[in-house]
């Protein structure tokens, strides 16, 4: 059901209001605003019969889909730092439905393969937007609109004095940078999560490196020790980004904690392994390998692959890339 009732301050061109619950109902109830949607944590049953939304249209004429508590947020948010910053922020992308993020899936695997894919864009069902609350934003700069990750990036400043404002609204942002292997996700500047209770914003935001995930306690983040050693074929740059691939699909290995993580060293990268990784994936044309090892603790519980509570060492990994693709990993285990 969609009703044309416009309950929130908005600066856009048009607001709709669509909702399951009946006209006196109060808004905004029936859905747990601390709900941990992850690799690990689908979307949980029936989240929609209690979720309220407005569609808005945003500053490249698209619409975006909201739940209403966070959409109220957010227009404070957006009015706090175009008065006080300067800067104007736009929502580029909010709720998902389950069709909508598998065309992004699909279309990123397509144009970026499904590596970046992977770090960047959730497996459908297991997306924080499916709930409504997680926002996507982009900035306008000098009446331009900046909205591709590759361009946002360069602006470091402006999303410092973004992410500075998030707690005070009932915000977080959720995907940090070297905590990848806990979020599952590389790092997102412009993804933030409306938790609807700023204390605990304050107490997230407030902690350097506190995941959503540590803060409600589905995990622990032990101290990780990344090793990048030396090498004459990459640089640092290049296997931290190795690293980031290793780090997302880490956190698909439910409840285990990662300890350590080192790149095995250029004696990895022979013609051997080279034709190995070519036969992994078809019509690949691989020129460069990249072996990591790791060490990380399995759950107490036993559960699916793990032995319980077993420390997992020199566990590998290994990645490859072509010359002009970015690092695909290929396989791991023992
Ligand atoms: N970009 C985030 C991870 C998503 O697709 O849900
Ligand atoms: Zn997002």
């Amino acid at each position: 059901m969609k009703k044309n009732i416009c309950l929130l301050a908005a600066s856009c061109l048009a607001l709709t209001f669509a909702s399951s619950a009946g006209a006196n109902e109060p808004i905004g109830w029936g859905i747990d605003y601390m709900a941990l949607v992850n690799k690990v944590n689908p979307l949980p049953d029936n989240w929609e019969d209690n979720l309220h939304t407005v569609h808005v249209t945003n500053s490249l004429g698209d619409d975006v889909e909201v739940e209403v508590k966070a959409y109220d947020a957010y227009t404070k948010l957006r009015e706090d730092l175009l008065v006080n910053d300067g800067i104007e922020i736009e929502l580029d992308s909010a709720r998902r439905s389950i069709a909508e993020q598998q065309e992004i899936m699909d279309s990123f695997t397509e144009k970026y393969g499904a590596d970046y894919a992977r770090k960047t864009v959730a497996t459908p069902g297991y997306s924080e937007h499916h709930t409504g609350l997680a926002l996507d934003l982009y900035f306008r700069l000098d009446g331009e609109d900046i909205y591709y990750n590759e361009d946002m990036v360069q602006y470091p400043e402006i999303w410092e004095k973004i992410h500075e404002k998030l707690a005070d609204y009932g915000f977080i942002l959720r995907y940090l940078e070297g905590k990848e292997h806990i979020t599952g996700y590389g790092y997102e500047p412009w993804h933030i999560r409306y938790i609807d209770d700023v204390e605990a914003a304050r107490e997230i935001m407030g902690q350097s490196g506190l995941t959503l995930e540590v803060y409600l306690g589905a995990v622990s983040d032990p101290e990780l020790v990344v090793d990048y050693g030396t090498s004459s074929l990459y640089t640092e740059e290049e296997l931290k980004e190795a690293a980031v691939q290793v780090k997302c699909q880490f956190a698909a290995f439910a409840g285990c904690e990662l300890h350590s993580l080192r790149y095995a060293g250029d004696e990895c990268s022979t013609e051997d392994n080279i034709r190995w990784m070519n036969q992994l994936e078809e019509g690949a044309d691989f020129t460069q390998v990249a072996e990591f090892l790791s060490d990380f603790h399995s759950p107490m519980e036993a559960s699916g692959a793990w032995d319980p509570d077993k420390e997992y060492e020199d566990w590998q990994w290994w990645l490859a890339r072509s010359e002009d693709g970015g690092w695909q990993l290929l396989t791991w285990g023992y």
